[in-house]
């Protein structure tokens, strides 16, 4: 079969790759995008769920902002809980800027419409992606598609959007990536429930017991979590005790119990920081979950993703108009400054709102003092926020 041709490969269509490819496209880019998944799966894996206000706006820019202004649900802030009183910080006064939750995936089904509509390339279900020459001018992705024909892609520029699992970062030789990492002692179990959450906002609990979130992504519809232990086995959480944990948790004086409803999904998330410097090599740009990982606690993973493909397609565009690579050569450093801001945020948030097995009273001391400085000093509520909401992109 002969070779198809192509400016851009992309690799994974999670939203790095799908958000990559419409920027792309909007600037007359080719680009021809590999998932090893099926359309199905994408459309209903449930990840994560609040959109910072740079996300939607790029969205919103791109014309792929239709369905999330009509069905996502528009917060002025979050609330944080600790010594049973529920504490509001009201994002929109502190910042001038709202937050949006509307679930990943309806992200990834407006994206994967918008390029079927337009009639160009997607292949679901590949297998045995394989990457070559990447060091040269003239670098080859190899794959099977998906009714099992051996194809090659030739393309100048191969982006590696294929999450933490993928197999494009593995392919840059050992000794070329500086890798930063952190595990931390505990998990999250999620649920998607069929049950009107009882919060008005995103509500983020701690308690003696444990962390615990309320998020939501309809009217109808409950998203919460509970940190559990690393690799929590599911089965020793019936639904009952899932319930009476989140109400232990996130009781405040006087609030009502949790709506209770079936539960349509659940999952436990390992959580960890891990960056690979530089983000790039050769001809290969990483992005997305497939060069840098957050802990979910302030909900910046798909954010960020989206955040460097913005970065790329900018510096791809200059690339091919013009031959000159300085954005391309740049695109690394320019993200990891983003990168870094959003790990040290999202590792501080994890660190203040959960309870570390073993930990002493004096750090449990400073989580209280921290929790009580950023919900009762403007200046230390204004700098949660503008890291909540999105630096603007470039700051
Ligand atoms: P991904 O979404 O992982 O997309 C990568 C794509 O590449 C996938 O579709 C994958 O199938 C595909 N792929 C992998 N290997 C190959 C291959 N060899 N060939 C072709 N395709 C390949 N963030 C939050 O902010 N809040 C949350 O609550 C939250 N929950 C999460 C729960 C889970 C279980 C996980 C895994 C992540 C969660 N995240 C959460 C993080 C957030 O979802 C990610 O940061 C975001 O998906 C990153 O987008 P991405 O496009 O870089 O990667
Ligand atoms: C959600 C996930 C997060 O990680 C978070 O910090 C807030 C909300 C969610 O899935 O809705």
């Amino acid at each position: 079969v002969a070779p198809i041709r192509t400016q851009v490969a992309i690799v994974g269509a999670g939203p790095a790759g799908l958000v990559l490819a419409h920027l792309l496209h909007l600037r007359g880019i080719e680009s021809v995008v590999l998932e090893a998944r099926s359309r199905g799966y994408l459309e209903q894996r449930v990840r994560a769920g609040v959109l910072e206000a740079p996300t939607v706006q790029l969205l919103c820019d791109a014309g792929v902002g239709e369905r999330l202004q009509r069905e996502s649900l528009r917060h002025r802030g979050i609330s944080l809980r600790f010594d049973r009183t529920d504490h509001h910080l009201d994002f929109v006064a502190l910042t001038g800027r709202s937050i949006t939750v509307y679930g990943q995936q309806e992200v990834v089904k407006d994206l994967i419409a918008a390029r079927l509509a337009a009639g160009l390339p997607l292949h679901f279900e590949v297998a045995d992606v394989r990457l070559r020459g990447i060091e040269t001018d003239e670098p080859e992705v190899a794959f099977t598609d998906g009714d099992g024909v051996h194809r090659i892609l030739a393309a100048p520029v191969i982006a590696g959007c294929d999450g933490f699992h993928g197999v494009c970062r593995p392919q840059i030789p050992a000794g070329r990536l500086t890798v930063f990492e952190r595990d931390y002692p505990f998990a999250w179990l999620g649920i998607l429930a069929k049950a009107a959450p009882a919060q008005e906002e995103v509500t983020y609990a701690h308690s003696d017991r444990g962390f615990a979130l309320a998020s939501m992504r309809t009217a109808e519809m409950a998203r919460l979590y509970l940190q559990v232990p690393p690799d929590e086995p599911l089965e020793d959480w019936p639904d009952g005790r899932i319930w009476d944990e989140l109400n232990a948790r996130l009781a405040v004086e006087g609030s009502a119990p949790l709506n209770v409803g079936p539960i349509l999904e659940r999952g436990v998330t390992t959580m960890r920081s891990f960056v690979v410097e530089p983000m790039r090599h050769g001809q290969l740009f990483l992005a997305g979950d497939a060069a840098h990982i957050v802990p979910p606690t302030g909900a910046k993973g798909m954010n960020l993703a989206v955040a460097d493909v913005a970065v790329l397609a900018e510096a791809v565009e200059r690339f091919f108009a013009t031959g000159d690579s300085a954005l391309l050569d740049g695109y690394s450093v320019r993200c990891l400054r983003r990168v870094w801001r959003a790990e040290h945020f999202s590792w501080w948030m994890t660190s203040m709102l959960h309870l570390a097995p073993g930990a002493d009273a004096f750090e449990r001391r400073l989580q209280l003092s921290q929790l009580r400085y950023v919900t009762s000093s403007e200046a230390a509520a204004t700098s949660l926020a503008e890291n909540y909401v999105g630096l603007p992109y470039g700051s």
